[in-house]
């Protein structure tokens, strides 16, 4: 029996030109929100591309596991290609699998346990370095820091005296990848206009660090254990083929941006949180108290820091680091009632669905006692929480940054206690993850 037609889903009014793209660049989460009150499916235009809103966990489920065959990434890390090239997030398919193969034994529990220690000992050297009154910007605490262990743990190199410049370039293309997003920009990208020019220093500022570490652990022949030896010496099963330097540096990039952003933003959502929630951080530093007297945490105290990590857990679900996932359909599809031609943008929102009244109690409000109820196994099972994506892209750091996540905050705010500056500004700047607009300077308070 054939089916009816299926109608366009429900749209906002466009702008005057370029469909919806002015609205979507101005204020994405805003925009996101106000598709989700057209339904559980909205259509959008951003210039030349459709582009479908999706927002029941059901949907989002079949898109992201069961039919993930019919879709690639989004334009979005389509066009991070001209940064991370073939690397784990941004690379497709067959090859995708390979990869993916390869670089998974670098995040086996055991490995993570390893990590687990270089965690806590950069979080106590921060620690150590802020004195009671110090006006710090946390956003950049928080990226130096976990710059430096996902450095340290995975490539055993000491970012220390590179971190300034990593972060700045960090920074740079971060910031200028709103300008890769404009449409034409494949074109305005091969113009030596400024932010092409600044874009390209920056990339040039990470090859040189990252093909430096390549040439030097290959002419040394040492095998430190770490992912970049890893890397270096894996052979695919099936043709016994290695990675050339350039993947090598694709998958290293990727890893040093996937790795420490996201955790960053996570934690500094979780520290403004906190200075807004006086009794919850009461809470938090009782527990703390309690399972650490006062010591260091190790991995093994995670299974007691249950409030710890739910503060953590909490903090994603308000301020999910990767607020958006994106896909591009490769093959005409059904979402619910609604035909989704092959060539569509899919936009399903972390941001939008961790906030949705139907499967919230008070969902703007800071509750980690909610994870006494319901576990993130179960919230992620039904797809209501899903800040590490889901099916076969689903986030490969997942459990060293759950890890990271509980122990730094563990051991800094086992010290400190930060408080937002009064003329503190605090905004939203969702780019390539969930960043505060005005960073988040904040003063040390000596526990
Ligand atoms: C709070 C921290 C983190 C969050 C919220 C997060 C979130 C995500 C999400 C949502 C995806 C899927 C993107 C998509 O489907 O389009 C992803 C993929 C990925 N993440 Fe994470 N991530 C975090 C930490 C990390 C860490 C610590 C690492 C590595 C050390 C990492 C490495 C990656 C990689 C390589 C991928 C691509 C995986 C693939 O496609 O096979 N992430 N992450």
């Amino acid at each position: 029996m054939t089916k009816p037609a299926l109608l366009l889903p429900p749209s906002q009014k466009p702008d005057l030109i370029g469909g919806h793209f002015r609205s979507f660049r101005k204020d994405p989460t805003g925009f996101l929100t106000r598709q989700a009150a057209l339904g559980d499916v909205g259509y959008f235009r951003l210039g030349p591309q459709p582009g479908y809103s999706i927002f029941h966990p059901d949907l989002i489920r079949d898109i992201l596991t069961v039919n993930a065959q019919k879709f690639i990434k989004g334009r979005a890390l389509q066009r991070a290609k001209v940064l991370l090239g073939e690397g784990l997030l941004t690379c497709e398919g067959a090859f995708h699998l390979r990869q993916r193969r390869m670089i998974q034994p670098a995040f086996h529990r055991n490995r993570i346990a390893e990590y687990s220690r270089s965690m806590v000992e950069h979080a106590v050297r921060t620690a150590d370095s802020w004195a009671d009154g110090d006006v710090r910007d946390i956003d950049k605490e928080m990226m130096h820091l976990t710059l430096r262990i996902v450095g340290q743990t995975l490539f055993s190199a000491d970012v220390e005296d590179e971190a300034d410049e990593v972060g700045q370039a960090m920074t740079t293309v971060t910031e200028l990848f709103n300008f890769l997003l404009l449409p034409f920009s494949e074109w305005l990208q091969r113009i030596p206009i400024p932010p092409t020019r600044r874009f390209n220093r920056a990339r040039d500022t990470f090859n040189s660090i990252i093909f430096g570490m390549i040439d030097e652990r290959r002419r040394s022949g040492e095998d430190k254990g770490d992912l970049l030896s890893m890397l270096l010496l894996a052979q695919d099963e099936d043709d016994a083929s290695v990675m050339t330097d350039e993947q090598v540096r694709d998958e290293v990039l990727t890893l040093f941006l996937a790795g420490h952003e996201t955790t960053a933003n996570a934690m500094v959502w979780t520290w403004y949180l906190l200075s807004q929630n006086a009794e919850k951080e009461a809470h938090l530093h009782a527990e703390l108290e309690q399972v650490l007297c006062g010591r260091s945490p190790t991995i093994d105290d995670i299974p007691q820091l249950k409030y710890t990590e739910a503060v953590f857990a909490e903090s994603m679900r308000l301020f999910p680091p990767a607020w958006t996932v994106g896909r591009l359909s490769i093959e005409d599809h059904e979402v619910g009632e609604y035909s989704v031609p092959s060539g569509s943008l899919l936009l399903a929102s972390q941001y939008v669905l961790h906030r949705d009244p139907r499967f919230w109690d008070q969902p703007e409000s800071f509750i980690p006692e909610r994870w006494e109820m319901q576990s993130v196994k179960e919230a992620g099972q039904k797809f209501i929480y899903f800040p590490f994506g889901g099916g076969v892209r689903r986030c490969i750091g997942e459990g060293f940054a759950w890890t990271e996540g509980i122990l730094l905050l563990a051991t800094l705010a086992q010290r400190w206690k930060l408080r937002i500056v009064p003329d503190q500004k605090v905004a939203l700047h969702p780019m390539i993850t969930l960043r505060p607009k005005f960073g988040m300077r904040m003063v040390c308070q000596k526990r």
